[in-house]
C-alpha cells in the first residue's frame, strides 16, 4: 500500500467535508469520496449551497467536485473501494448510562468500524479523524478484526486528529501549525504512518507533520482543546477581577501575551468559550482522569468548564442587576448567535445559556445572527441538555424552557437594526466584524431610555457608545459609575 489512490471519509460533517476537499484540492491524482448516511446533508454538499457556512470553503470544493471529490451516501460501496478511510464520526458526550455527561459516546464510531468490516475485502488503512478517549484505536482494532470475514485483510489504524477551527477551517487546512499522526511502533505501523504522512506532504512542510504513538496522539488531541480552553477560563476569571478593582482584561491580556512563553493568542476575554468541541472533550478528559484513578487531575481540568459557566451566568447577572434588578418585560436585543464569528454554528454557543437566564427572568428577547436560522435558534433554546449541565440560576429556574415558552418570549430578526428598535438593551454575544460597523447613532434613537450596551467580546467603541448615551458594560473593564453595586 505504497501509494494511496483512493481515500473514503465516513462522515460529511464540519471536519470530514472541509479536511477531504483540501486533500483533493492538493493531491489531484487521488479519488477522494466522503460519505455519510445524512442524505440531506450529502445533497447540500453535491448542491450550490453547502451544509456549513466556512469562508473560502466553496471555492475549494467547487475546484474538486465531480473532478477527484464526491460526496455520496453509498457508504458501504466507497469504503470497500477506498486504501485509506478517515473516520470523522461525530463523538458527543453520551446522554445516558454509564459515564452520562461527561464519557464519550462512541456508538457511531463503532458502527462505522462494523461497517468497514463487513464491506472490506482489501486490506485498509483506518484513520480516526474524530476526537476520540485515549485507547480508542485499541477498541476499534478489535471490533475491526473480530467483524470482518476475510482472514488476509489487514486493518492499520493510525490516530491523525484534526486540530482545525471553524470559521477559519480553509486557512487552518492550508497552512497547519502541524499534522500529527500517531501510529504503531511496529513495521505495517511505520509503513501506515508513511503513506499517511506522503498525502499530507502534497502541502504540507514535512518538519510539520509530527508522527507519534497511537495513545500520544490520541491525548495530545484532548490536551490541546484542553489546553486552549484553560487559557480562556483564565483570562475569564480575570476578567471578572478587573471588574472588582478597575484593571483592564484587554490591557492585562496584551501585557501577558507580549511575554514569549505565555505568547498573545487566546487571550481574548469573553462571555465564554463554546463550540461542539471544548466542553465535550474536557468532559471526556475528565471521564478518563476519574477512571484510572486520577481525580485531582480530573477535578484541576473540570475547573476550567465551572469558570465557563460562571462566566455566563456573571453576564447575566450584571444584565439584570444594571437594569434595576429586573428585565422582566423588557425587550433585550441578542446581537449574535454563533459561538464565534465567521460559523454558523451553534453548538455550545453560550449565547444559549445567556438567552435562558434572561427568559428566566421574563425578558422579551430579539436575535440577529447573519448566518444563524430562525429555525436553528428556537431549536437550540428549546432543546433539553443533560442533567449535568442545568444550569441553576441566581433566581433558582431550571433551564430549558418549553417550545411554548421560547415562542412567547423570543423573535428572530434578519435586520440588526429592527432586532434593536425598542428594545432597552443590546448583548453582543458574537464578535461578527459587522457589528462594530452599524450605525449607534440610529440605534440609540430607536431604543428606550436608559440605552444598555453589553458587550460579551469587546468589539465595540466603548467610548464613542459612551458618547452617544448608552450606558455600556464592556467585559473586564472598569465600570462605569451607573453599573457599580452601591
Ligand atoms: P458533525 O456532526 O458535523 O459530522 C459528523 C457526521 O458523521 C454527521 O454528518 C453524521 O451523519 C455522520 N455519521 C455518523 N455516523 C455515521 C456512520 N456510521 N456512517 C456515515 N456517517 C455517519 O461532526 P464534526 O464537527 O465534523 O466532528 C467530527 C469529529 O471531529 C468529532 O469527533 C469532533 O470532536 C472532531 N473535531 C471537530 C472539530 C470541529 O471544529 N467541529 C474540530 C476538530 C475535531
Ligand atoms: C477548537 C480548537 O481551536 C480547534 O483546534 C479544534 O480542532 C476544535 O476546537 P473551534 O471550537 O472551532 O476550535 O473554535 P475556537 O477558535 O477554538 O473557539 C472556541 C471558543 O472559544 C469560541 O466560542 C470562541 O469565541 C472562544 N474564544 C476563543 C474566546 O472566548 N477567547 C479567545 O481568545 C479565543
Amino acid at each position: 500500500m505504497a501509494k494511496a489512490t483512493r481515500i473514503c471519509c465516513i462522515g460529511a460533517g464540519y471536519v470530514g467535508g472541509p479536511t477531504m476537499a483540501m486533500i483533493a484540492l492538493k493531491c489531484p491524482e487521488i479519488i477522494v469520496t466522503v460519505v455519510d448516511l445524512n442524505e440531506s446533508r450529502i445533497k447540500a454538499w453535491n448542491s450550490e449551497t453547502l451544509p456549513i457556512y466556512e469562508p473560502g470553503l466553496f471555492e475549494v470544493v467547487k475546484a474538486c467536485r465531480g473532478k477527484n471529490l464526491f460526496f455520496s451516501t453509498d457508504c458501504r460501496y466507497h469504503v470497500a473501494q477506498a486504501d485509506i478511510v478517515f473516520v470523522s464520526v461525530n463523538t458527543p458526550t453520551k446522554m445516558s448510562g454509564v459515564g452520562a455527561g461527561k464519557a464519550a459516546d462512541l456508538a457511531y464510531w463503532e458502527g462505522a468500524a462494523r461497517m468497514i468490516a463487513s464491506v472490506s475485502t482489501s486490506s485498509k488503512i483506518i484513520v480516526e479523524k474524530s476526537t476520540v478517549p485515549v485507547k480508542t484505536a485499541e477498541a476499534i482494532a478489535k471490533v475491526l478484526r473480530r467483524n470482518c470475514p476475510h482472514d488476509d485483510v489487514q486493518f492499520e489504524i493510525l490516530s491523525n486528529p484534526e486540530f482545525l477551527a471553524e470559521g477559519t477551517a480553509i486557512k487552518d487546512l492550508t497552512n497547519p501549525d502541524r499534522v500529527l499522526i500517531g501510529g504503531k511502533e511496529t513495521e505495517s505501523g511505520r509503513a501506515a504512518v508513511a503513506a499517511l504522512a506522503s498525502v499530507y506532504a502534497h502541502w504540507v512542510p514535512r518538519e510539520r507533520i509530527l508522527c507519534a504513538n497511537l495513545w500520544s496522539a490520541e491525548l495530545s488531541k484532548l490536551t490541546a482543546n484542553a489546553m486552549l480552553a484553560q487559557r480562556i477560563s483564565s483570562v475569564n476569571s480575570i476578567s471578572a477581577l478587573c471588574e472588582a478593582t478597575g484593571a483592564d482584561v484587554q490591557q492585562v491580556a496584551h501585557a501577558l501575551g507580549t511575554d514569549s512563553r505565555i505568547g498573545p493568542k487566546f487571550l481574548n476575554a469573553s462571555v465564554g468559550f463554546g463550540g461542539s468541541c471544548f466542553q465535550k472533550d474536557i468532559l471526556n478528559l475528565v471521564y478518563i482522569c476519574e477512571s484510572v484513578g486520577l481525580k485531582r487531575v480530573a477535578d484541576y481540568w473540570h475547573s476550567v468548564i465551572q469558570i465557563n459557566d460562571y462566566q455566563k451566568h456573571r453576564f447575566v447577572e450584571m444584565v439584570i442587576s444594571s437594569m434595576f434588578n429586573t428585565v422582566s418585560g423588557k425587550k433585550i436585543a441578542i446581537l449574535g448567535f454563533a459561538f464565534k464569528k465567521d460559523t454558523g454554528d451553534t453548538r455550545e454557543t453560550p449565547a444559549i445559556d445567556v438567552c435562558h437566564g434572561l427568559i428566566a427572568d421574563n425578558a422579551q428577547l430579539c436575535i440577529y445572527d447573519p448566518q444563524v436560522q430562525q429555525d436553528q435558534i428556537f431549536r437550540d433554546l428549546s432543546m433539553p441538555k443533560f442533567q449535568w449541565d442545568v444550569p441553576m440560576l441566581s433566581n433558582g429556574a431550571q433551564v430549558p424552557f418549553s417550545s411554548r415558552e421560547i415562542d412567547r418570549t423570543v423573535s428572530v430578526s434578519s435586520d440588526p437594526y429592527k432586532a434593536c428598535a425598542g428594545s432597552h438593551a443590546l448583548c453582543v454575544m458574537t464578535e461578527w466584524d459587522e457589528f462594530a460597523a452599524l450605525d449607534f447613532d440610529r440605534i440609540f434613537a430607536s431604543m428606550s431610555k436608559p440605552a444598555f450596551v453589553f458587550d460579551g467580546r469587546n468589539i465595540l467603541d466603548h467610548e464613542r457608545l459612551r458618547s452617544i448615551g448608552f450606558i455600556v458594560y464592556a467585559l473586564g473593564k472598569p465600570l462605569e459609575p451607573f453599573l457599580q453595586k452601591q
